[in-house]
C-alpha cells in the first residue's frame, strides 16, 4: 500500500516524504459554498431546490440545451446570479493555489463557473474548466461570437441575447457547458493526466454528472485518493489508499494543511 493507514496524518506523511509531486484536483460546487454560492444538489440550499418561481419541468431543465431553445428566459433569469465577480475565494481554494506555489500541482478540474480558482491564484494553464465559463459568448445556431458589453447588459437586465446576425437571429448562450452540450476539448485533451498523478484531491463534489464523475476511475489503482466532502460520493473509498474526510471542505483541507505543518503559510496566503 502507498499509505500506512487511511488517516490524513498518513497522507501528509506520504506528501512530506516527497512522494506526492504531481497532485490532480477535482472541484465542485460544495468548495464555493463557504463563499455564499449555492451548490446544485444539497437538499436544501442547493440550486435546484430552489428554483419554484421559475416554473420549471425539473430543476435541471434550466441548464439543458433542449428547453433553452424552447424557453431561454429561466436561464436568463438566474444568470445575474450565477455571474462570477461577486464572492471571494475561499481557504479551499487557497490551498490549491498553495499546491501550485510548492510546484506539486499538475491540473485541477473544475466543474464551477464562478472562477474561483483562478481568483484564488492558480494560473490559467493549470485549470481545465471542464464546465465551461462566462469568459465567452456566442449564438447556438451559427456558433458567431457575441459582444461582451452587450451580454453583460441582458445579464443585467435578465433579457434574452439573440445572434448579431439579424438573417440567424439564433439565442445566444454564455459558453458554460449545458446538458445535452459537449464538454472543452481541453478536457478530453487532458484527462489522460489522471492516470499520471501520483496523488488524487476530491473536492466539494457530488460526483454525479459525467463525464467528469468518471475521473476518479482513470487514477492509478496503486495511487491514494482523497476525498473531502459532507458525504461519501461516487466509488471513493472503495480501495485501499482511499482517505476521507467527510466534512465541510474548509475544516478538512485545515485539518490537511495542518498535519503538513502548513496551517500559518496556508492562512497568510488566503488573507492576501
Ligand atoms: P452538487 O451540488 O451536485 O454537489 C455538491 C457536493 O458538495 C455535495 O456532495 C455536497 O454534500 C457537498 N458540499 C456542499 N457544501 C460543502 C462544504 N462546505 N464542504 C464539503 N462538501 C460540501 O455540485 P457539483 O458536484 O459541482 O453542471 O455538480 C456537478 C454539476 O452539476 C455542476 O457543474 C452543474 C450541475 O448541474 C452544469 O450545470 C453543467
Amino acid at each position: 500500500f502507498a499509505l500506512s493507514a487511511r488517516t490524513t496524518e498518513a497522507l501528509a506523511k506520504y506528501i512530506e516524504a516527497g512522494k506526492a509531486k504531481k497532485i490532480v484536483v477535482l472541484t465542485g460546487a460544495g468548495i464555493s459554498t463557504s463563499a455564499g454560492i449555492p451548490d446544485f444538489r444539497s437538499p436544501e440550499t442547493g440550486l435546484y431546490a430552489n428554483l419554484e418561481r421559475l416554473n420549471l419541468p425539473h430543476p435541471e431543465a434550466v441548464f439543458e440545451l433542449s428547453f433553452f431553445r424552447e424557453n431561454p428566459l429561466p436561464f436568463y433569469t438566474l444568470a445575474q446570479e450565477l455571474y462570477p465577480g461577486k464572492y471571494r475565494p475561499t481557504i479551499t481554494h487557497s490551498f490549491i493555489n498553495l499546491l501550485h506555489q510548492k510546484g506539486l500541482l499538475l491540473k485541477v478540474f473544475s466543474q464551477n463557473i464562478d472562477c474561483l480558482e483562478r481568483e484564488a491564484g492558480v494560473p490559467g494553464d493549470k485549470i481545465i474548466e471542464a464546465h465551461g465559463s462566462f469568459a465567452d459568448q456566442a449564438c447556438i445556431d451559427c456558433k458567431k461570437s457575441y459582444p461582451k458589453d452587450q451580454m453583460l447588459a441582458h445579464i443585467e437586465n435578465k433579457t434574452v441575447p439573440r445572434c448579431v446576425d439579424s438573417s440567424c437571429n439564433g439565442l445566444v448562450k454564455p459558453k458554460i457547458v449545458f446538458f445535452g452540450e459537449q464538454l472543452p476539448s481541453e478536457f478530453f485533451d487532458n484527462r489522460h493526466l489522471l492516470d499520471e498523478a501520483d496523488l488524487c484531491i476530491v473536492l466539494g463534489t457530488s460526483l454525479s454528472v459525467h463525464p467528469f464523475a468518471s475521473l476518479p476511475g482513470f487514477v492509478n489503482e496503486s495511487v491514494p485518493r482523497l476525498l473531502i466532502n459532507m458525504e461519501q460520493v461516487g466509488n471513493l473509498g472503495s480501495r485501499p489508499d482511499d482517505v476521507l474526510i467527510l466534512k465541510d471542505c474548509d475544516a478538512g483541507i485545515k485539518e490537511l494543511a495542518s498535519a503538513l505543518g502548513w496551517s500559518d503559510e496556508l492562512e497568510s496566503l488566503w488573507a492576501g
